[in-house]
This record gives structure tokens, C-alpha cells and sequence, in this order.
């Protein structure tokens, strides 16, 4: 290593991460209009050539479900997964490809669960993200009464809450509970905020991740995947041997 690595650097791989080591990724929103993702086929073609040529064979594609802004069902997003797939046996992107959703926590979520409507993948994984400024309320007991029911509820991005950043027992008590989390690779190259950043770090120093997701909207985004590819917590990560993604 260079003197001025070590000097300015010294967080920092001099080599990229293998992103084959991961293979599959858990969290993107690539079927074409349906939330604040890819807008069209085309720009969903790029981004997942985009992933595939950094390693990626697999990727279980997560559309928002979010009552108020997105509101999609099982249908719409299973039929736009169909229509993603022709393109990318035509386009010859030799990648497997699945979705799921990523559950807003809000009223409704319990109503779906209830009603049998969740979209799972893998183990029985369901993906849940929470309000980006409000504290969430009766978490715990949708969590649990979903264990009950043989799902595991995945936490997207745990690192992005700023409400629990001064409170590290919030993350605990979680864990106590054995919710799993998903990190987001955008939050290690620091496209969020400083906090965020240090946050997925300190989760992942303390060995509380489960799983890493592209979170992927737009090509912007894959400009912070591969800045992301540099962090040597990814790197730890990929080491811990508590990462999921390749058992998906
Ligand atoms: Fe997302």
C-alpha cells in the first residue's frame, strides 16, 4: 500500500469487492413504473446488465407497497415481473430474477399479513422498511405474531432511521427479537449522510447483518454500489459468514 493510502485511505480497499461473493441481491425496485424506481423497460435492462456485470446472478427484485404513494398489489407486481423477464431473455441477460415487495410498516401491512397477501421469497423472508421520520409504534408485535406464522421479517436498511441513531438499544432489542437486517450498499459509500454511513459500520462491527441489498432505483444509485465495492466493512461482511445472500 502506498504512503498516501495509508494516509487518506486507510479505510478503503485498494481492489474492488467480487460482488459474485454475494451473487444475489435482495432489494432493487426494477420492474419499470410501478414505484420511484425504473421508469421504463430500457432503464431496467441497463441497471440489471449494470449488476450483472459486477457479479451479480440472482436478484429478488423488491417494489415499494406502500399504501398512500405506491399502491401495489401481488398482481401488478407479478405480471410486471413477467414482462421484466421476456425483455431480459430477449436483451440474452442470462440472470435469474424473482420479486417480492418491500412492506411499508403502516396499518395496512398488518391487514395484508392477516389476510394472507404478503409476498415472501427464499425462506419465508418478507422485507419491511419503516418510516423515514416517524418512530414506529406496535413493531414488535406485528414482528412477532409474524414468526409466529413461520414468516422472517427482514429490517430494510435498519441503518437509515435517524430517529434510533443516538439509542443503540433500539437496534438490540431488535436482535433480542432475532429480526434480521438488510443493509444498504449505498449507506457504506455514504450517499445518505455521514450517520447513515456510520451506523451500517457500527451494525456491522457489532455482527448484526444478515443481508446487503443494491436498494437500487436508477443508475445514480449504481455509482454508489460501486464506490460501495471500496468499503472494507463490505469486505468484513462478506467475512463475517453471517451473510445470507448466497442462500438465496
Ligand atoms: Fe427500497
Amino acid at each position: 500500500m502506498s504512503l498516501f493510502n495509508k494516509l487518506f485511505h486507510s479505510n478503503k480497499l485498494e481492489q474492488p469487492v467480487d460482488m459474485s461473493m454475494i451473487s444475489t441481491d435482495m432489494h432493487s425496485h426494477l420492474i419499470p413504473g410501478i414505484d420511484d424506481g425504473s421508469k421504463s423497460i430500457e432503464e431496467s435492462l441497463e441497471l440489471v446488465k449494470a449488476l450483472y456485470n459486477i457479479g451479480y446472478r440472482k436478484l429478488v427484485t423488491t417494489p415499494h407497497i406502500y399504501t398512500e404513494i405506491f399502491k401495489n398489489t401481488p398482481d401488478i407486481i407479478l405480471q410486471g415481473l413477467e414482462k421484466l423477464k421476456v425483455a431480459l431473455h430477449e436483451a440474452n441477460i442470462p440472470v435469474k430474477i424473482e420479486a417480492a415487495a418491500e412492506y411499508m410498516y403502516d396499518d395496512t401491512l398488518t391487514k395484508k399479513f392477516k389476510a394472507g397477501e404478503l409476498l415472501s421469497f427464499g425462506k419465508k423472508y418478507v422485507l419491511i422498511e419503516l418510516s423515514s421520520f416517524i418512530t414506529p409504534v406496535n413493531l414488535f408485535q406485528l414482528l412477532f405474531d409474524m414468526k409466529i406464522d413461520g414468516y422472517l421479517p427482514i429490517l430494510a436498511h435498519p441503518e437509515r432511521y435517524a430517529y434510533w441513531h443516538d439509542d443503540f438499544e433500539n437496534y438490540i432489542n431488535l436482535k433480542d427479537r432475532e429480526i434480521l437486517f438488510q443493509v444498504n450498499l449505498p449507506s457504506l459509500s455514504g450517499y445518505y449522510s455521514p450517520q447513515v454511513r456510520m451506523m451500517a459500520e457500527k451494525l456491522i462491527e457489532n455482527n448484526m447483518v444478515e443481508f446487503v441489498g443494491t436498494d437500487i432505483h436508477n443508475m445514480e444509485y449504481f455509482e454508489q454500489i460501486e464506490k460501495s465495492r471500496y468499503s472494507k466493512y463490505l469486505e468484513k461482511l462478506i467475512n463475517s459468514g453471517n451473510l445470507l445472500n448466497p442462500t438465496l
